[in-house]
């Protein structure tokens, strides 16, 4: 059966910064994003071992399955969500499936101060929602819970995607002048983002990124 749209909807009343939007968006039923499979993009850079095992940051985890795929893979994952249903529906899927990813109810913007610093730093659908409303702030964020040498690697709705109903779209000149303030590009592709709503999925951005590592000027 198609999924009816309604249901699929976010709430447009609520401000997205708000954790009950979010709460809502699960509420309702199956929310657009969620398929409970990992992101094809992430599945890649992890198979290609673009990003070495270590210590991995989910930002809005959503219910899991990314989070589980990475532990399953050998990394030691703290995934954060803001939303108490989406944490409930990824706890309750790692002990279904025998997994045990570190699941955080939090604001990442409460989070992120006292966290520590990652290898590898993830998300799939935050950043392209939150440039929208609190870029610096994301900035911030980034730039706490990274160290010289940690990877980045966002999943986002790209331009040109012609469909109705897909995640917000960034363009490539969005992702270098927003990220390249903190990052140096390793890898830009274009991806599928999958959807209930949609079976092709939409058009979106494998963006992996690297924060630089410094190194002293040498005398002459
Ligand atoms: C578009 S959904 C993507 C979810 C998941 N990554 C996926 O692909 O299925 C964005 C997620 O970010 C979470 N979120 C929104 N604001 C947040 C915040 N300030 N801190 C932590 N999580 C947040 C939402 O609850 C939601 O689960």
């Amino acid at each position: 059966m198609e999924p009816d749209d309604t249901e699929l909807k976010a709430p447009s009343s609520l401000d997205p910064a708000s954790s009950d939007y979010w709460e809502q968006a699960y509420r309702m039923g199956t929310p657009p994003w969620e398929t409970g499979v990992p992101a094809e993009a992430l599945v890649r850079v992890v198979r290609e071992k673009l990003v070495p095992r270590g210590t991995v940051l989910e930002i809005g985890c959503g219910s899991g399955a990314d989070a589980i795929f990475l532990a399953r893979n050998g990394f030691e994952v703290t995934a954060v969500d803001i939303s108490a249903i989406a944490i409930e529906r990824a706890r309750l899927r790692a002990e279904l499936e025998d997994c045990l990813p570190r699941f955080v109810l939090a604001d990442i913007f409460r989070f992120a101060p006292t966290a520590g610093q990652f290898d590898f730093v993830y998300d799939a659908g935050f950043y392209h929602y939150i440039r929208q409303t609190n870029l610096h702030g994301f900035l911030d964020v980034l730039w706490q819970v990274t160290r010289p040498g940690s990877y980045y690697l966002t999943v986002a709705g790209a331009t040109g995607e012609t469909a109705d109903g897909g995640p917000p779209q960034v363009s490539a000149d969005d992702l270098h002048y927003e990220l390249a303030r903190l990052f140096e590009l390793v890898e830009l592709q274009q991806c599928r983002i999958a959807s209930p709503r949609r079976k092709e999925g939409y058009l979106g951005w494998s963006c992996l990124m690297r924060r630089p590592i410094l190194r002293p000027a040498t005398a002459k």
